[in-house]
């Protein structure tokens, strides 16, 4: 795939990543000798079973099964896509991850088009000063002009061609204007302006690019807000409206309010509510959760109590439900009548506040939806809500968290504890989460006897040891063994001896095949019977016996085409070796 980060800038981003430090920045380890020590994060357990080596960049939990490499950990920790990962090791070794020659190209198109975003927002704040149906507009609604000018505010002239004809004035322009969602095509091949007679709030991605627009009529026409179109810049399923202007404010509270509308964010800012943020008018994504989870600790969805919002509340709680742990929590506010931006003006910030203070809690607002779907006051509505209210719970990860919630559930519909445990799903042996863009999921099956294949031996000496196999080129030999193992052997041995130094975690991130990782890391996990010491010369010994194994292989090979056809003088000879060493 063009767009995968080189493999060997993974394999030195791994070799160099300290995994200790990965994970202690995120979880309470301590040393305990050459490794570290912790309760796994992803079970719970009150004495550690959770072991990091740094030396084999690798961690595995002996209570839970949990294991992998700080990539693996980051995914499955925070929920980072690969890439997202491979960022954020780079972020801490400080090097930058390299672009291949078309995300250059790419990322060149896509600047063009941010500097011209640029530029019609700077234009349409200017528009806005200059109008004053627009500031009146702004003023009616008790924005003040700092406030216009935190969030950038324009305002887009009542004209059909103003944009087309003052960006647009090449064929190219227009082209950029289009791809960028500025312009619209008409049938004819013509174009017109797509936000006309609005007041623009221009959208912006995490650094405060400029990546799309929202635009509110300012008089009486439908439809009341219009947005850019889904552009290659502009993706409404990740991209928070006020992101990036929150952003300190989220991360010296530590909290972050999700509202519905642009104008909540704002009204709420010119109020001194700087950490709310808004979707683009579209559901609430495990993106936006997750990236608001990054710098804050808790997320307020403060939604208005009607059943759209209602609706909206469920859907985002359920999203939390597997997301939320220790120090990441989601709480739950439904407004009666008014959005926040009519409360906070009618109000004041104080009250609010104090609102905000009472949101529910996920588990208590995890019952009293259950017990509003279902009708409680039945014997059959009660165990429905009951059953609804586990199969939530169950989206929970393991933890005292998850407990304590079954426990409130087993109370709220007098059943007893340990019946509702009954109904309780384990979470923690997720191995289905990895996902590596571009991984061809081809079945990696070694066969699976009593005594492991000699490949397979010789991989696991490798995976504890890598060191066994420096100088030993087996690019040319075994060229007759037909077990699957093979293939990934010789890579390995390779890998080995392209590198200075290699550890366990370079080895798996080596293979992009998601399925094959597993398989290693089950595999590194596995109890090595062979004493530490004895592995290398244990290594050479295997590898003698493939050569065996090889040679009988290839003298089989040669006899039965020698019963075919007459061989050739070539084939004779090597025949006649063979039989001869193989005696
Ligand atoms: P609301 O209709 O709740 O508007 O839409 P609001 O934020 O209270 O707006 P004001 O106060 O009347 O100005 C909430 C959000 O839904 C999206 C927009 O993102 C808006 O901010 N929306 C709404 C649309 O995309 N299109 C619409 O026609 C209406
Ligand atoms: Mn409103």
């Amino acid at each position: 795939m063009s767009e995968r980060i080189p493999q060997d800038f993974i394999d030195d981003l791994i070799e160099r990543a300290d995994i200790g430090e990965v994970i202690g920045r995120r979880v309470e380890i301590k040393k305990a000798g050459k490794e570290f020590k912790a309760c796994c994060p992803f079970h719970n357990e009150k004495t550690p079973s959770f072991t990091i080596s740094p030396e084999k960049g690798f961690y595995h939990c002996f209570g839970c099964g949990a294991h992998g490499t700080a990539l693996g950990f980051l995914m499955d920790y925070e929920r980072l896509t690969f890439i997202e990962a491979i960022e954020e090791v780079a972020k801490m070794l400080g090097v930058t991850v390299p672009k291949t020659k078309e995300n250059i190209a790419k990322s060149k198109e896509r600047n063009s088009l941010k500097d011209l975003l640029q530029n019609i927002s700077n234009y349409y704040e200017q528009n806005l000063k200059g109008s004053d149906k627009a500031i009146k507009y702004l003023k009616s609604r008790g924005i003040d002009g700092k406030t216009a000018k935190h969030y950038a505010l324009g305002f887009s002239i009542d004209s059909w061609d103003d944009i087309t004809h003052k960006f647009g004035v090449t064929q190219e322009d227009k082209k950029k204007l289009l791809a960028c969602g500025l312009l619209i095509e008409k049938d004819d091949g013509g174009f017109y302006d797509r936000f006309r007679n609005r007041l623009m709030f221009p959208i912006k991605n995490n650094k405060g690019e400029i990546v799309g627009f929202g635009g509110r009529i300012i008089d009486d026409e439908e439809p009341k807000y219009l947005n850019s179109p889904e552009t290659s810049l502009f993706k409404k399923g990740e991209l928070l409206y006020g992101l990036y202007e929150s952003k300190k404010s989220i991360a010296d509270q530590r909290k972050a309010i999700i509202v519905e509308g642009y104008t909540d964010v704002i009204g709420l800012y010119q109020n001194k509510i700087g950490n709310s943020l808004a979707t683009l008018g579209t559901a609430t994504t495990e993106i936006h959760i997750n990236k608001i989870f990054r710098i804050s600790d808790q997320i307020i969805f403060c939604f208005d109590g009607d059943n759209a919002g209602k609706k909206a509340a469920k859907k985002a709680m359920e999203l939390c439900l597997p997301l939320v742990r220790k120090n990441k929590e989601a709480r739950f506010l439904l407004l009666e009548d008014d959005d926040p931006d009519e409360f906070i003006r009618k109000k004041g910030a104080e009250a609010f506040e104090k609102l905000i203070k009472e949101a529910h809690s996920m588990d208590e607002f995890l019952i009293n939806l259950c017990n509003q779907e279902s009708d409680i006051n039945s014997i059959k509505g009660k165990a429905n809500a009951a059953e609804n209210a586990m199969t939530l719970a169950n989206k929970i990860r393991d933890g005292i968290y998850k407990d304590l919630l079954i426990k409130r559930i087993a109370q709220e519909y007098d059943l007893p504890e340990e019946k509702l445990m009954k109904y309780h799903v384990s979470n923690k042996k997720n191995t289905s989460k990895k996902s590596f863009s571009g991984s061809t999921s081809k079945k990696v099956s070694f066969k699976t006897k009593k005594r492991p294949s000699l490949i397979k031996q010789a991989i696991q000496i490798l995976l504890h040891k890598p060191e066994c196999a420096r100088n030993i080129d087996i690019s040319h030999q075994f060229k007759f063994i037909d077990e699957k193992g093979i293939d990934v052997f010789r890579k390995i041995v390779s890998l080995i001896n392209e590198k200075d130094k290699v550890k366990l975690a370079t080895i798996i991130e080596h293979f992009p095949d998601p399925k094959l990782q597993e398989y290693l890391s089950k595999l590194a996990t596995e109890q090595n019977l062979i004493n530490d010491n004895e592995l290398a010369s244990e290594f050479d010994d295997i590898i003698k016996r493939l050569d065996i194994q090889d040679q009988k292989k290839e003298l089989t090979n040669l006899i039965s085409k020698a019963k075919k056809s007459s061989l050739n003088s070539t084939d004779q000879g090597r025949l006649k070796e063979l039989s001869r060493k193989i005696k």
